[in-house]
């Protein structure tokens, strides 16, 4: 951390600010570095106050009081008045910087007795006296940077508990911050970018009673002299900052030996124009612990033999960014515990320079080196015996360098790391156009294999990879479609999990049988996008069990999935049950066959961009029910539908359907619309701005959220209405034919029903009491026969009828016999016909007298049964009666289909029970 806050500071000063502005603003991108909507008053969060750029002259008095961290920072203070503070005592972090405040109140952390972090940083405090601080005892980290610090007496002697001090860049005149011992607790100190170049024998002395001060800053401080035993007060020391100081070897050299007593353990030495290493330069660190060494960006171009035979304890060398033209033997001598070897653009080719050489046995002593990095480095030739001795090298790294034995890989370019135990070569960018086999026989240990950005150019037969058993993932894409493979490719990697050929194939290289994947059983993850592949074969995949990542994006598949493919669609995913991922983005897909997605029940993305998707089969992804993550963003998708897309919606996490010609009709687009709306667990980016409408013409254009939905709801009543209408309109036809045909059937047995029920009569017995005979039969002599045998036979002890031609009494007159028996009836029925119509008896007298019972009685006891049709005007004339004067249950009519008697007799006996009181 500390080593990247260094490098920072150090950049800004220098010119190359401007360039880092420049490439942070293209790195961001533009909108990034718009300036935020501008504050305007503090921000309060979880009691800390944000009240930076606020052009401020005065802490505001209007904070929250139990705040504990305040941030004054940019503003326009030039004081800050005890008083102004006492509202917040609580405060535990301040921070003033960027500010023109010119002295500390000796008050200041009075009235903040928590105070624990204080930044002055930036301001233009200039004489620091010990009433200052005298109270800040409970002070961990105090910032002083820039400011123009003049101290007096012993500024910081009462900072008991200060652990880090910060007076960096204050035109310090001398590292003597205090003449008495102080600062107990100090562990960090940071002189960086002072003006003093000496340090004396007694500048440090008072830190004598630090005894944990570890971290001493003195970056572009320009030493010129160290006086003997400077460091003698903090022999503590563990680590020691000098990037930037352009001290020369000499100075350095001092250094180390001053340094030769101390507890040093980490020492930078960066950007200070260290040109050469001589073999007496870290001399002084013989007796030192060092681990760390970091020689970058000196532009050292030679390092002498034996140079760092001092640092038998160093683990970590960091030489990278150096123009080091000549490794030898010698080099690293004596490095016997380095663990870490950078050297990265340590060894590089310029136009006016020649290519660096590294030595045979080179890195020989390194016998505890596990990682080499040789990035971007340029080496005339790996030589037989390069590496050998790198007895513990696990890692190495040679990509993007430049070495033109890598061109040919065979089996002698390796072989000086035979007695490495290596697990990781990257060989990414290294320009290998030809492997030969055999060419890694020698790494018996090696479980990943980079070979990405290179131009390898040849069918891999799998003798290439002999030897690499243990090899768990093989990278190799970007070689610029030119590799191909046969059955055998993998066969010496039965371990393989990871297996990266993108951009690397020749369009023809899968279509094989059987497939070159097929030893792999434990192949995790398969990457063959871009590569142009047009044709593979059903059985592809078969066998991996446990394939989880499969990239088939970029190819040519359209036509395996075709419906109308000569021998039906190719399912290349059947048998892949542990499948997760599955891109298969930019395939000219534009139909998925039903049984294509079978049983990836694990699946959890799904990515299917760019293609030319249309409609989608019903059920096609319904095996999808773990999906998480689904990419249908430019295809031709018009309606989204819950048969298709219910099952993979059910749980996702990220839906991207974007730029789909949506047809926003309520057939196609209101499930998703509703299910957009509904859904509170599913991210869908842009889902305002990119998922537009394209039918119909309302709303081209037009976001598909805009759709509105209630115009589908309104259908569903009018869906309603409509179906009701129609049925009730059936129901009449249907309750209208039966009632024509039928309608008597129906009555018949609602007759019965009702009379189970209520009986017959509704008639009260008094009535019923008062007469004689139920009925008196009126009827034409022709019909007496009928009579006989349709009406007496239902006579039974509660009904009885006058019937004429049996039971008047002989010898009565017959006007009298009417008379006297059609009072004592309860009705009067007329058995009509035509001849009951001309016969003269009934005409006048029997229907006078009957009308004028009926009328004189209210009774309402007038039956006529019809015998034939016959006209109501007839009837009238003769009969003075109309149909319309009675009850429609008082007139019957005799069926001529015999099946409805019974009928015709149930209404008969209601028509007889039925009360004879007019209706109210
Ligand atoms: C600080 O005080 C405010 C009320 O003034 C209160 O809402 C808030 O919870 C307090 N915060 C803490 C950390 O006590
Ligand atoms: C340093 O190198 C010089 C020759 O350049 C040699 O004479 C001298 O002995 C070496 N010193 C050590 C300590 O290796
Ligand atoms: C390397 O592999 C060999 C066997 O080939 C084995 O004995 C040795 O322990 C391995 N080394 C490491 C560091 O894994
Ligand atoms: C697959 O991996 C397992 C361990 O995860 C291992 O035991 C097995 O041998 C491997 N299969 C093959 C074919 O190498
Ligand atoms: C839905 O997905 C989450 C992970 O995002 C998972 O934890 C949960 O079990 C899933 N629910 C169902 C019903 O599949
Ligand atoms: C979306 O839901 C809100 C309430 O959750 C509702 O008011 C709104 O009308 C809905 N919009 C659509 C397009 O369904
Ligand atoms: C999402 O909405 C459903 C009901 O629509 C509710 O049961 C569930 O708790 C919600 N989940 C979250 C994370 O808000």
């Amino acid at each position: 951390m500390q080593r990247q806050h260094l490098v920072f500071e150090t950049m800004c000063t220098s010119r190359s600010l401007l360039t880092w502005v420049i490439i942070c603003y293209f790195i961001m991108g533009p909108c990034h570095c718009v300036a935020r909507p501008k504050k305007r008053s503090c921000l309060v969060q979880d009691s800390r106050a944000d009240c930076s750029h606020l052009s401020l002259s005065a802490v505001p008095p209007d904070l929250p009081r139990n705040i504990t961290s305040l941030d004054m920072s940019h503003n326009r203070l030039v004081k800050i008045p005890p008083e102004s503070l006492s509202p917040y005592p609580g405060l535990l972090y301040l921070d003033v910087s960027f500010n023109s405040i010119t002295h500390i109140n000796g008050s200041l952390c009075q009235i903040l007795p928590l105070l624990h972090t204080l930044n002055m940083e930036h301001n233009e405090v200039h004489w620091l006296k010990k009433e200052d601080l005298s109270h800040c005892a409970s002070l961990t980290w105090l910032y002083m940077a820039s400011n123009r610090l003049k101290l007096q007496g012993e500024p910081f002697f009462a900072l008991q508990k200060l652990k880090f001090l910060d007076v960096s860049k204050n035109k310090l005149l001398s590292a003597k911050l205090g003449s008495q011992p102080q600062l107990p607790s100090l562990v960090n100190l940071n002189l960086a970018f002072n003006d003093f170049t000496a340090l004396k024998k007694d500048d440090f002395s008072f830190l004598t009673s630090s005894p944990y001060l570890q971290v001493l800053n003195l970056s572009s401080v320009q030493l010129k002299m160290l006086e003997p035993g400077c460091f003698e007060p903090i022999r503590n020391l563990h680590t020691l900052i000098m990037d930037g100081s352009n001290i020369g070897t000499s100075v350095i050299s001092k250094l180390c030996s001053e340094l030769s007593g101390t507890s040093i353990d980490t020492l930078s030495l960066r950007m200070m124009k260290l040109l050469t290493l001589s073999n007496t330069t870290f001399m002084g660190l013989q007796k030192t612990n060092l681990t760390f060494l970091d020689l970058s960006h000196n532009g050292m171009n030679k390092i002498e033999g034996g140079s760092f035979q001092w640092l038998s304890s160093l683990q970590t060398l960091i030489l990278s960014d150096n123009n080091i033209k000549h490794l030898t033997k010698a080099t690293f001598q004596g490095l016997k515990s380095l663990k870490k070897l950078e050297l990265a653009s340590a060894l590089v080719k310029s136009h006016t320079s020649s290519t660096p050489i590294i030595d045979d046995f080179s890195f020989q002593p390194l016998g505890a080196l596990e990682s080499l990095i040789l990035q971007r480095t340029a080496v005339r030739e790996l030589t037989e015996h390069i590496f050998t001795g790198l007895t513990s090298l696990k890692e190495l790294d040679m990509s993007w360098s430049s070495y033109t034995s890598l061109k040919t890989i065979t089996s002698k370019t390796l072989v000086s790391l035979a007695g490495s135990p290596l697990t990781k070569l990257n060989l990414i960018g290294t320009a290998i156009s030809q492997i030969n086999p055999g060419s890694f026989s020698v790494l018996r240990n090696l479980t990943i294999l980079l070979l990405d950005y290179n131009f390898v150019k040849q069918t891999l037969t799998g003798k290439e990879f002999e030897g690499l058993g243990q090899v768990q993932e093989l990278h190799m894409t970007n070689n610029r479609q030119m590799v191909n493979l046969n059955s055998t490719s993998f066969v010496y990697m039965p371990n393989l999990r990871i297996l990266t050929l993108g951009k690397s194939l020749i369009a023809t290289a899968l279509d094989l049988n059987p497939s070159p994947f097929r030893p792999l059983s434990n192949l995790t993850f398969l990457d063959l996008s871009n590569n142009n592949i047009a044709n593979i074969r059903g059985s592809m995949l078969e066998g991996l069990v446990n394939l989880k990542v499969l990239k088939l994006q970029h190819n040519n598949l359209a036509r395996l999935w075709k419906s109308a493919n000569l021998g039906g669609p190719v399912l290349f995913l059947k048998g892949v049950q542990s499948l997760m991922t599955l891109q298969m983005d930019s395939n000219g897909l534009d139909e998925i066959p039903v049984e294509a997605l079978r049983g990836l029940n694990n699946l959890s993305e799904l990515s299917l961009s760019n293609n030319l998707l249309n409609s989608l089969t019903d059920s096609v992804f319904d095996d999808l029910n773990s999906l998480q993550v689904l990419r249908l963003q430019k295809n031709l998708i018009t309606s989204v539908r819950p048969e298709v897309f219910k099952t993979p919606m059910n749980n996702l996490s990220l839906l991207i359907m974007d730029k789909n010609p949506f047809d926003c009709t309520c057939e196609s687009i209101l499930w998703f619309v509703t299910w957009l709306n509904n859904t509170n667990t599913t991210n869908v980016p842009d889902l305002r701005e990119q998922y537009k409408c394209n039918t119909p013409l309302v709303y081209f254009n037009h976001s598909i959220m805009d759709f509105d939905t209630l115009s589908c709801k309104d259908m569903t009543p009018f869906q309603l209405l409509y179906i009701l209408s129609t049925t009730a309109v059936m129901m009449l036809i249907v309750i209208a034919l039966l009632v024509r045909f039928q309608g008597w059937r129906i009555q018949f047995f609602w007759n019965i029903v009702i009379n189970r029920i209520l009986g017959f009569s509704n008639a009260r017995a008094e009535e019923v009491q008062e007469f004689e005979y139920d009925a008196y039969i009126i009827h034409a002599k022709e019909d007496t026969n009928w009579v006989k045998r349709r009406m007496v036979p239902l006579e039974n002890n509660r009904c009885r009828f006058f019937w004429e031609n049996r039971d008047a009494v002989p010898g009565m007159s017959q006007l009298q016999s009417i008379v006297e028996n059609m009072r004592m009836s309860r009705k009067i029925l007329f058995v009509i016909t035509e001849n009951l119509l001309k016969d003269p008896w009934c005409r006048r007298f029997k229907a006078h007298h009957a009308l004028h019972q009926v009328i004189e009685a209210s009774r309402d006891s007038v039956v006529l049964v019809f015998l034939q049709d016959v006209h109501d005007y007839k009837l009238y004339q003769s009969l003075f009666l109309r149909r319309s004067m009675l009850r429609p249950c008082c007139i019957l009519e005799w069926p001529v289909d015999k099946e409805r008697v019974p009928a015709f007799h149930q209404k008969l006996l209601i028509a007889l029970g039925m009360t004879n009181r007019l209706q109210e």
